[in-house]
């Protein structure tokens, strides 16, 4: 019992003391041949109940107790007798109000008493699953890491800056972008019915459909990395924490078309101030949920997996290893032999052989072949590489994607012409080599997947309220 029990002062109440409380029903079982009832009440403050006695004299009985059930009541803290595991309980004195539950043959109360499988949950009931002790925990995490990253680069001077979700440019140059349409396009087959109906728009006699409205084609961004560049060559360290979207066929555990990112742009820093930035990142919130959200904590580690106190505690105390791309690869061709050769990207299986095999904590792995990376990455003297970094961890695999930035204009506009992207779209980024260019890096870390690692969850699409993957963006 953490905030389920708020005097009107906000402190916490003690045995003897008169409090309300608010919250859902867990389980009520009718006693003493009906004469009380005990409820298990939580309102998602934390993991823990609050334990409630209600006599048959104050509130119905058979009301009261069915699972899912809202109570808001008033009444006495009390110590429990001994040997009882509550630290205290709350005898009611004064219902306030019931939200009760229509269990009937038409409405079934969905969620069943026995434990149900996160699938089904999503499947089914992706809207309720937040009254479950695993989804309102994972949430309460995710909580955690999410006020912990603004902490974080606060405490060193990033400024917060909101990056556009609706952008005309593919940040990643790999054309996984969602395009923005208003619903007038979808009207197209109509065309005719409709410009004889009010209130549509129209230009030059015809139906001003979704591209016209921002006159050029606008997507969903995947990255706000480039704009955030633009604002990081004026204000140096800044970062950004938004919505990211990926129209990737990927059916895996680890993707979702929709996710967060949080993306630090660190002005006059090259690819090893990155790794450190990066790395300090990650330690504090590992530290962060140790010292912050141990109870939630702990229920993971009772009913999800046992490791995952130990894992923050490991990445949070150990350095992370550093290796080269070339020497990644080395070391992999020895496991994999001739699936494995200089030049792929990693895969899952790669980055967890790394982490969970070779290493055992989280490894950074540094200048990757060019041909395999984005465009504005820095190219090495070697012509072969780039100053690209991924920080993997294990588990998850890659939870962080960096690299320091080609500053020369010659060489990004080289860059942008052998990607094949259209130059004109990207001038404006050519400003920043053009006006006083700065040496500077950054990172993106994927958030669920930072969630998916704290929590040792095996499916992303149960850390982030309403999941988005292919085939599903359900309410
Ligand atoms: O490696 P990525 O694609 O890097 C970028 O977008 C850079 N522009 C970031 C930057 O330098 N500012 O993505 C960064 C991270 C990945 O390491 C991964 O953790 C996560 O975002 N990510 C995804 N998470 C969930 N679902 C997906 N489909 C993801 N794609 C990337
Ligand atoms: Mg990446």
């Amino acid at each position: 019992i953490k905030n389920i029990i708020s005097r009107p002062d906000g402190g916490v109440g003690l045995a003897g003391e008169r409090i309300k409380a608010a919250g859902w029903v867990k389980t009520g079982r009718e006693q003493g041949k009906g004469s009380f009832a005990f409820l298990a009440l939580n309102d998602g403050s934390c993991p823990g109940n609050l334990q409630v006695i209600v006599d048959s004299s104050v509130a119905q009985l058979s009301q009261i107790t069915p699972t899912g059930t809202y109570v808001h009541a008033e009444g006495v803290l009390k110590q429990p007798p001994e040997g009882t595991a509550q630290k205290v309980e709350l005898k009611v004195e004064k219902v306030l109000e019931i939200g009760g539950i229509e269990d009937s043959k038409e409405h079934p109360y969905p969620l069943p008493k026995a434990k149900i499988s996160l699938e089904v949950l999503r499947k089914k009931n992706v809207h309720l699953r937040p009254r479950t002790n695993t989804i309102s925990a994972v949430i309460r995490i995710r909580n955690a890491l999410s006020y912990a990253t603004h902490t974080f680069f606060q405490k060193h001077g990033f400024l917060y800056v909101q990056t556009p979700i609706i952008t005309t440019i593919d940040c990643e140059g790999a054309g996984e972008m969602f395009q923005v349409t208003t619903l007038f396009s979808e009207a197209d087959k109509l065309e005719k019915e409709l410009k004889e109906k009010p209130g549509i728009p129209q230009k030059d006699g015809k139906i001003d459909y979704g591209s016209d409205f921002f006159e050029k084609q606008a997507f969903l961004t995947v990255s706000g990395q480039l704009q955030l560049e633009s604002y990081a060559c004026a204000l140096s360290s800044v970062y950004t924490f938004g919505p990211t979207f990926r129209a990737e066929q990927s059916h895996t555990s680890r993707h979702l078309a929709e996710f967060w990112m949080v993306e630090p742009e660190l002005a006059c820093a090259d690819l090893v101030d990155d790794m450190n930035c990066a790395e300090a990142y990650v330690k504090f919130l590992c530290r962060w949920l140790l010292d912050n959200c141990l109870d939630d904590m702990e229920f993971m580690v009772k009913n999800v997996d046992e490791t995952a106190i130990d894992r923050l505690r490991l990445v949070s105390s150990t350095p992370f290893e550093r290796i080269t791309y070339t020497d990644a690869i080395a070391l992999l061709e020895k496991k994999f032999q001739n699936a494995v050769e200089w030049g792929i990207d990693l895969a899952s299986e790669h980055e967890r052989y790394l982490t969970e095999v070779i290493f055992k904590k989280p490894v950074i792995v540094y200048n990757y072949p060019k041909g395999i990376k984005a465009f504005y990455m820095r190219l090495n003297d070697d012509e072969k590489t780039v100053a690209a970094m991924d920080v993997l961890v294990p588990k998850v695999g890659e939870l962080i994607g960096g690299s320091q930035r080609e500053e020369r204009y010659d060489v990004i506009k080289e860059r942008i012409l052998e990607a094949g992207l259209p130059l004109d779209e990207y001038d404006w980024y050519l400003d920043l080599r053009r006006f006083g260019t700065a040496k500077h890096s950054g990172f993106g870390l994927g958030f669920e997947r930072m969630v998916l690692f704290a929590t040792g969850l095996d499916n992303i699409r149960d850390v982030i309220p309403f999941p988005r993957y292919p085939g599903k963006a359900d309410r």
